[in-house]
């Protein structure tokens, strides 16, 4: 079986908690994709009525355009029904690490007003500790970068590297440069990285989504799994 194949798996179950009238946090990445058609296909067959998607980057926005999905922005809606998205990595408290598609910022703005976070991924994403599988995300201006990635490697005991794309800086959605902050054993405690992140001038997000989802589905060769929040 194929990851392509896990991850439509994994989405078709979480589209099944969509119903006429919510809204819906359309996330973004490759398994995201997947959720994003099959509510497309959805809302053209009328089999779900009067759906409105808040998309967390351009890219997810485009799809569900072209798909005929309903759009609104964050500041148009008083809550967010349900958001479904993927993961990096998620830990056994269903502590997540987002962010390597870039959209991390808007990811996050949006699910942090939703009633509940449904998280769609392949078993390759199960991790027991987060920063094992990859780096953190960190999201800052491009002004003063250098500075926030020298910052980070000595308070956060970790190597930066700028994300780069085809040789040029990786530019987010919000026009802001990505810093990726490889730890070497993992993150020992992600509560407290995220707490130094927080209040850092220059740092608009990073990658660590902690407490929000409520759901994990996590589709493996063997059939779906599906972790709560307790
Ligand atoms: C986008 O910025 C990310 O947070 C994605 O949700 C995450 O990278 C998972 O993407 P894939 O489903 O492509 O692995």
């Amino acid at each position: 079986m194929t990851q392509e194949t896990l991850k439509a798996r994994a989405a078709a179950q979480a589209v099944e908690a969509i119903a006429d009238g919510m809204v819906v946090g359309l996330g973004t990445g490759s398994t995201t994709r997947f959720a994003v058609d099959m509510i497309g296909e959805r809302v053209q067959s009328g089999a779900l009525k009067d759906i409105l998607g808040v998309p967390t980057s351009e890219a997810t926005a485009q799809q569900a355009t072209a798909l005929g999905i309903p759009l609104v922005s964050l500041a148009d809606v008083p809550r967010i029904d349900v958001a479904i998205d993927g993961a990096d990595e998620v830990d056994p408290q269903l502590n997540l690490t987002k962010g390597w598609g870039g959209a991390l910022v808007r990811e996050k703005l949006v699910e942090m007003h939703a009633e509940r976070l449904i998280i769609i991924v392949d078993d390759s994403k199960l991790v027991r500790k987060l920063g094992t599988r990859g780096p953190l995300p960190v999201e800052v201006t491009p002004f003063g970068w250098e500075i926030q990635a020298r910052w980070l490697a000595e308070t956060l005991g970790c190597r930066v590297e700028r994300r780069m794309d085809d040789g040029s800086p990786y530019i987010t959605d919000n026009r802001n440069f990505i810093l990726h902050c490889h730890f070497s054993a993992g993150i020992d405690d992600p509560s407290a990285v995220a707490q130094a992140l927080a209040g850092r001038t220059g740092v608009v997000g990073h990658g660590l989504f902690l407490n929000m989802a409520t759901d994990v589905i996590v589709a493996a060769p063997d059939g779906i799994r599906r972790m709560r929040r307790a």
